[in-house]
């Protein structure tokens, strides 16, 4: 079992008026200059903010503000109107749960989809550890079961990223990035972001912000709490699922995989 909040057949975290917070996003006035960092559950969400924030000041110093502090399902809307511009949100919102002034007005959005396996490995290990937000006691066994029939926090993986692909996919305001791709070519990936926002730096700066944002260094050098240290910097690889998912267990989810992009989910290269 798993504690979470029912909502409209999703499941949303059991954080205290979540529900509420999405819905008054109908009331949330975005700005064009808005920037959006969406992506579901231990797909890079942590890595964008820093990158983003980095970009934005022209900076290589870490945030200050736990980017908890923007997540936008996490707060009244209305407290996000006394941000200074530009505003970086974040969430693991699916497409249809964005306050809609966000695709009006259009915002950017940087959306990041990681291998689902290995999202699926870092999330157990974050539900674990999260034992009183989640309840999870649950066996490995039990949470790849959940995770493929979409029974976990957040919802279904597979439906979120089609969702995305075919709604935010066509949307040029959407950037979507992958994961792996960041860890092979973090300086590519941060001029790419950075072209996407419209920022324009010296070279030197990208590699130094490259470096800055590596995993090891944000790790050791980003003040944070032992918490945070241990469960949204965990371990940072592409491809720990080879020491957690069974043979079985493999081509059980491989079938799933495979009838998905064979319905239509965005093909994806896991490097
Ligand atoms: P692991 O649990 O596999 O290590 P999110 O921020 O969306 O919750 O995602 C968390 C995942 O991103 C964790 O995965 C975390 O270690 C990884 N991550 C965070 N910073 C990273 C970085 N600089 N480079 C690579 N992976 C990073």
């Amino acid at each position: 079992t798993l504690s979470y909040i029912p909502y409209n057949g999703h499941y949303l975290p059991a954080v205290k008026g979540i529900r509420e917070n999405i819905e008054r996003g109908d009331e949330f006035v975005s700005r064009p200059d808005d920037i959006w960092i969406c992506c579901y559950a231990k797909s890079g969400t942590h890595w964008l903010w820093e990158i983003v924030h980095m970009l934005l000041g022209n900076s290589t110093d870490y945030t200050s503000k736990p980017k908890e502090t923007t997540q936008f399902d996490f707060h009244d809307a209305a407290s996000f109107t006394n941000l200074p511009s530009p505003r970086v949100f974040n969430c693991a919102l699916w497409w249809h749960q964005l306050p809609r002034d966000v695709i009006q007005k259009k915002s950017k959005i940087l959306h990041c989809m990681r291998n689902p396996k290995d999202v699926a490995v870092s999330y157990y290990l974050h539900t674990k550890e999260l034992h009183s937000v989640y309840q999870y006691s649950g066996s490995w066994e039990g949470w790849v079961q959940l995770f493929t029939e979409g029974k976990v926090v957040r919802g279904s993986w597979f439906d979120y990223e089609m969702e995305w692909s075919k709604e935010g996919g066509k949307d040029e305001n959407v950037l979507t990035l992958m994961y792996e791709d960041l860890k092979k070519d973090l300086v590519s990936e941060i001029k790419v972001i950075a072209h996407f926002l419209g920022v324009s730096l010296p070279e030197s700066r990208y590699l130094e912000m490259a470096d800055r944002c590596s995993f090891g260094t944000m790790k050791q050098c980003k003040q944070m709490s032992e918490m945070e240290n241990k469960i949204m910097y965990r371990k940072g690889q592409v491809g720990d699922w080879k020491n957690w998912f069974t043979v079985t267990q493999n081509e059980k989810f491989d079938a799933v995989y495979k009838a998905w992009l064979e319905s239509g989910g965005p093909a994806m290269c896991f490097g």
